[in-house]
């Protein structure tokens, strides 16, 4: 985990307020469902803001993002060659080692993109991956899942694409050996309960406002059976039955 000055590859707008940015890649690990802190800005707004790892290669470490605020406006504002900071990478990640067999992925929203490299490496690992995937307004990145799953299901509250509804109606827990989830906390909870009324292990990746990202300002507090935790340091990634939503 460190800080570094890196430079835009690309910052698209994909589609609405969806954007995708590509930035050289910083030195160190990087762990499928981490996540970096971000600053494109100088006096306006003193925080970094947290966005998930969507994709990285050898070179090159993608995020895709939605504009919420200032600090995502500012964001979506950046062309090639100019500079951001980064601190990362951050948190856990998911725990792609200790599961086994086949794995559902569920992703509502913004919370698809952390899903992309998880997916990759469970594959990887020789794992049958389901990719579970909610969207409310607007679709994106469903086409890059199909290289790294084995089915791909789509639902949308509008029915614009796929099954018109809660992407929770068409998860089946009981199909599978293991599930992680990322999306909102309504959503999340859904499948929590979904998933112990099988006792099928499920992994929630939590969003949080956060200060640091690195565990000292207890921003990010998160009540878990075994106390408060730090998403950002003990997290982003808790196991279902220790949150207390
Ligand atoms: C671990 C982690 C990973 C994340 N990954 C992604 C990602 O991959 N893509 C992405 O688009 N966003 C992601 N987020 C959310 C993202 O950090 C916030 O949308 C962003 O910080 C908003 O900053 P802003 O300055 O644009 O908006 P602000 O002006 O700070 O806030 C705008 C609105 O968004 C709300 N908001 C801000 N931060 C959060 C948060 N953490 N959780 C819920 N609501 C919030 C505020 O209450 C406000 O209503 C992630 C958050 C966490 C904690
Ligand atoms: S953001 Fe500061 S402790 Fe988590």
């Amino acid at each position: 985990m460190q800080y570094s000055k890196q430079t835009i590859i690309t910052n698209q707008r994909l589609i609405g307020d969806i954007f995708l940015l590509q930035v050289t890649r910083p030195e160190g690990e990087i762990r499928p469902g981490q996540f970096f802190m971000l600053k494109s800005w100088n006096e306006e707004l003193t925080l970094m803001r947290p966005i998930s790892v969507y994709r990285y290669d050898e070179d090159s470490l993608s995020f895709m993002y939605r504009v919420a605020g200032k600090g995502t406006q500012w964001l979506s504002q950046l062309k090639r060659n100019d500079k951001i900071m980064l601190l990362g990478a951050l948190g856990n990640g998911f725990p792609c080692e200790e599961v086994h067999g086949n794995i559902a992925l569920v992703g509502g929203g913004i919370g698809i993109p952390p899903l992309y490299e998880t997916a990759k490496k469970l594959t990887a690992l020789g794992n049958h991956v389901d990719m579970y995937l909610g969207y409310k307004d607007v679709l994106f990145a469903f086409e890059e899942f199909e290289n790294v799953c084995e089915n791909i299901f789509i639902s949308s509250e509008a029915g614009f694409e796929g099954y018109k509804g809660f992407i929770t109606d068409l998860l089946k827990p009981e199909k599978y050996d293991a599930v992680f989830t990322c999306g909102p906390l309504v959503m999340m909870r859904k499948i929590v309960d979904m998933c112990q009324q099988h006792n099928t292990p499920i992994w929630c990746s939590m969003e949080k406002h956060m200060g640091c990202g690195i565990g000292a300002c207890l921003t990010c507090s998160c009540k878990t059976t075994n106390g408060m935790k730090r998403t950002c340091k003990d997290g982003p990634v808790f196991k279902g039955e220790e949150l207390v939503f």
